[in-house]
């Protein structure tokens, strides 16, 4: 079946720049978490909505892990990508994100879904970047402190 993928091979960027805070910036995300992120998306599991999302988080050992989002009839049973990629870093005992890419298709980077926003505080520090990508072309990067402003965290718990 046509994923309608296409490869990254094929993307352009308008612009590179660099993450600051409080904004979202047009920048490139690394080569390698990229690829990793495309890898996963190629595999995802969406025959209901079609819109297939790749994840891929480096973490503080500089190890990648990656995933895909898998659908299911009874729709709510259907897992995001960030989730698939969470769960294979945490069953590898690596618990430290510092910088996630995730990828989907069309004219607008599917930025990570509330749900998976408060999943990757859980690992990650205010300054780890999230790139936003699609397979046509448009990059945005964002800080986690960014993504999900005021969050609560495990911090809260330490006590
Ligand atoms: N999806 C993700 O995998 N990650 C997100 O952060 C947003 C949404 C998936 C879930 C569903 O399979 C499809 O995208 C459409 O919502």
């Amino acid at each position: 079946m046509d994923s309608g993928i296409r490869h990254r091979a094929t993307l352009c960027r308008a612009e590179v720049g660099a993450v600051t805070s409080n904004r979202v910036v047009i920048a490139s995300p690394p080569a390698d978490l990229s690829a990793a992120a495309c890898a996963a998306q190629a595999q995802a599991h969406c025959p209901y909505s079609n819109y297939a999302v790749g994840a891929a988080i480096r973490t503080a050992s500089g190890a990648i892990y990656a995933g895909c989002n898998v659908e299911n009839a009874s729709y709510p049973e259907g897992t995001c990508a960030e989730a698939g990629a969470i769960a294979a870093m945490v069953l590898d005992g690596e618990r430290e994100i510092v910088e996630v890419v995730v990828v989907t298709r069309g004219p607008t980077p599917g930025t990570p879904c509330g749900g998976c926003r408060q999943r990757l505080r859980e690992f990650t520090g205010p300054d780890a970047v999230i790139y936003a990508t699609t397979v046509d072309g448009v990059e945005l990067a964002v800080t986690m402190a960014d993504l999900l402003p005021a969050s609560f965290g495990p911090e809260f718990l330490a006590h």
